[in-house]
């Protein structure tokens, strides 16, 4: 019988030099969906080479695309020949945003038909706003025994008023709508930079969407989109996991082709912690050594605090002299981490969604499982801090969303390697 992968990390090394940040994952998955609405070939630059990116190749393949895939590098898609209208069980379950495709073919030919999506188990993740969203520009849309369905044959585009900001029915509205006979309005819209990158994109094929970056995005809707070569911007978690490692290790590092200003929340965070970091152009250096303060952190919606970078930034506190609180605001189960990294000595309380953090002078290195995405990275962070060998097991979850995370750690001096456990 094969083994467990897993990764092994021999913990103690400061990270030093310089690294290169990665497309960013959350505006891939955007991007490469919303792809489909064109009407001439179009291609997407500077995306991640990670399994989210993959598992959409692959659903623009299944739609009937011809698709030419350079992982690392570039995406060439001519939607023209896609007929299909239905997303497989098996590949929407490879990712969260699989359901993307259902404002995307509800746009581009009035039908959608997608089981509800895979990814990452934080919790509860319910689409009633994208549903709610899709029946207000004109659709009829419901989630009925595991699928997700849209239809319209005359999607006229309307008010869209969300109960609370989302970044997913934010994206799927604006797919769906860009191609709409009328206006659609977006209140309470998510402002992450990715709503912006995706407007970018969109705009670079002739679409007409206002605001984003706002709390209310505008739409007007357009009869055709033409061929666009766009680039998307990089990663801000990736960056930010980055600076927390560097921060975590007492390091001193460099992280190239990112855009500091995405990073204001956690770059307040660390200098408030008493982490040395300076913002360049398009680059950022942060250099951990020294004492460190215990800090309180509040997820909140960009441009507050994000919840993707909670779970690293928690596991750099564990050994934060002091008393940290942490409170998640966003989602249910964002602490599972805290389970695992409290076998490393962590001393750590949850009450409901908030952490009471007891910095430890050290952790140990011990047998880890990553629960989801950023709950990897967060093990990650606790095994280079650790004294001793850590084993992250699923770290296939890590390559959900980050780009070669062993080769730009080891290059910076980690100790991290793979393999497959007896
Ligand atoms: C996106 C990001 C994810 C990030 C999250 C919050 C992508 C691909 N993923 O996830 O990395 O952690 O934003 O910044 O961009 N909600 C509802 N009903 C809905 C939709 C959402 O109640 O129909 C709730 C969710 O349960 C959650 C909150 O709204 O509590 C925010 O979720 P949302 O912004 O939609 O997160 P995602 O788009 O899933």
């Amino acid at each position: 019988m094969a083994g467990k992968e897993r990764m092994l990390i021999t913990g103690g090394n400061p990270l030093e030099g310089e690294v290169q940040v990665s497309g960013g994952k959350n505006t891939a998955v955007a991007v490469i969906p919303a792809s489909l609405l064109c009407d001439e070939p179009c291609t997407i630059e500077n995306l991640p080479d990670i399994e989210d990116v993959h598992a959409l190749v692959d659903i623009l393949k299944e739609l009937g695309a011809k698709v030419e895939y350079e992982p690392g590098h570039l995406l060439r898609v001519d939607p023209r020949t896609a007929q299909g209208d239905t997303v497989s069980y098996r590949n929407a379950q490879r990712l969260r945003a699989s359901y993307y495709l259902l404002g995307t073919l509800l746009g581009r030919c009035g039908r959608a038909n997608v089981p509800t999506p895979g990814g990452c188990d934080i919790g509860s993740r319910p689409v009633d706003q994208h549903l709610k969203g899709m029946r207000a520009i004109g659709a009829d849309a419901e989630e009925r025994r595991g699928i997700l369905r849209a239809s319209s044959e005359n999607l006229t585009g309307g008010d869209v008023f969300f109960d609370m900001v989302t970044v997913g029915a934010t994206v799927n509205v604006m797919l769906a709508a860009v191609k709409a006979k009328g206006t659609t309005t977006i209140y309470n819209a998510a402002k992450e930079p990715h709503i912006v990158d995706l407007a970018n994109f969109l705009n670079s094929m002739g679409a007409r969407v206002k605001g984003a970056g706002t709390d209310i995005i505008r739409i007007r809707g357009v009869q055709s989109l033409h061929g666009t070569t766009y680039a998307v911007i990089p990663d801000q978690i990736e960056t930010g996991t980055l600076m927390i490692a560097a921060a975590a290790t007492c390091g001193d590092v460099t992280i190239h082709g990112c855009i500091p200003t995405h990073m204001d929340a956690l770059t307040a965070k660390l200098l408030e912690m008493g982490v040395r970091v300076n913002d360049y152009d398009d680059a950022i250096r942060v250099r951990g050594a020294g004492p460190k303060r215990a800090i309180n952190i509040k997820t909140q919606v960009y441009p507050g605090f994000p919840t993707d970078l909670q779970q690293p930034m928690s596991a750099l506190l564990t050994t934060v002299k002091g008393t940290s609180i942490v409170q998640e605001t966003i989602f249910e189960q964002r602490f599972r981490h805290l389970d695992e990294i409290r076998r490393m000595g962590a001393q750590i309380r949850v009450m409901e969604r908030t952490a009471i953090i007891e910095g430890v002078t050290e952790l140990y290195g011990a047998p880890l499982t990553a629960t989801d995405l950023r709950a990897g990275a967060a093990l990650i962070i606790a095994g280079l801090m650790a004294r001793g060998v850590t084993e992250i097991y699923e770290p296939g979850y890590i390559d959900r969303g980050y780009e070669h995370i062993e080769d730009k750690l080891r290059s910076l001096g980690a100790e991290i390697s793979r393999d497959l456990a007896e």
